[in-house]
């Protein structure tokens, strides 16, 4: 069987300010720096899916959850966020926070659709030449849909690797990785990479007033 995965959604209406009693000093001074509301919310958001959630599987408290986001490259608190026992990869973008939970390595993206996307520009840079032939069949909206899905599918391969956007979007998937696309509704589009050598079992939640049930 292939991979277990599970991910997490929730809308960003959704945070409660509240769980800001359960980061530690580094969130804290993350989440002092956002200068606007609706990103220092979504980064609640996601450190509060985490928290219940590897809180939950290994009987801590949220708060007593010990993460660490130390940057690979600087040593940083902004790299992808790691604990012990799970494998973790967070996003955020427009109305949605996701977090993927596995035994394997992944990557999750999320990006909200926009409109005005100069899908072209990036384009040449980001994808191979059949996928912008496969564009170029398209216009406006549609195109920018397509788009961006591409763009999901290759942020959670380089955010399964680590390499972040230092990655080569326009590479093919290395072998080893799986890639799936999530449905996540109109406005957004979504994709999952896991280290496998089988498609994943994926296994989606809604993160809501009661999660944990
Ligand atoms: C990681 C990256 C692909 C995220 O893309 P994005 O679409 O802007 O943002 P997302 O919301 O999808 O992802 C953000 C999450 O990715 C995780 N992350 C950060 N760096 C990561 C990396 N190198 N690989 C995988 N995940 C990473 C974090 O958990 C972060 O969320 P959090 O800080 O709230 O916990 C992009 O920001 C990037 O490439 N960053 C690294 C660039 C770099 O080389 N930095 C070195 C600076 S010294
Ligand atoms: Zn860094």
């Amino acid at each position: 069987m292939g991979a277990g995965v599970e991910v997490w959604w929730a809308g960003v209406g959704e945070v409660r300010r509240e769980c800001v009693e359960d980061l530690d000093s580094v969130e804290r001074g993350r989440l002092a720096a956002y200068v606007r509301e609706v990103d220092r919310d979504r980064f609640l958001l996601g450190v509060t899916i985490v928290r219940q959630v590897v809180g939950a599987r290994f009987s801590l408290l949220p708060a007593s959850v010990r993460l660490d986001r130390t940057c690979a490259e600087c040593g940083k608190p902004h790299g992808k966020v790691r604990t012990d026992g799970v494998e973790l990869s967070v996003t955020h973008s427009g109305d949605l926070v996701g977090v993927a939970f596995s035994d394997r390595v992944v990557g999750l993206d999320v990006e909200k659709v926009d409109p005005g996307v100069d899908v072209d520009g990036i384009a040449r840079f980001a994808l191979t030449n059949s996928e912008q032939q496969e564009l170029g069949k398209y216009e406006g909206l549609e195109k920018a849909q397509r788009f961006t899905t591409y763009w999901t599918r290759k942020e959670a391969v380089v955010k399964a690797t680590g390499e972040g956007l230092r990655g080569d979007l326009q590479a093919e998937v290395p072998k080893g990785i799986q890639v799936r696309e999530l449905e996540v509704g109109v406005n957004h589009r979504a994709a999952l990479a896991v280290v496998a050598d089988e498609p994943p079992v994926v296994r989606t939640f809604r993160f809501g007033a009661d999660p944990l049930r």
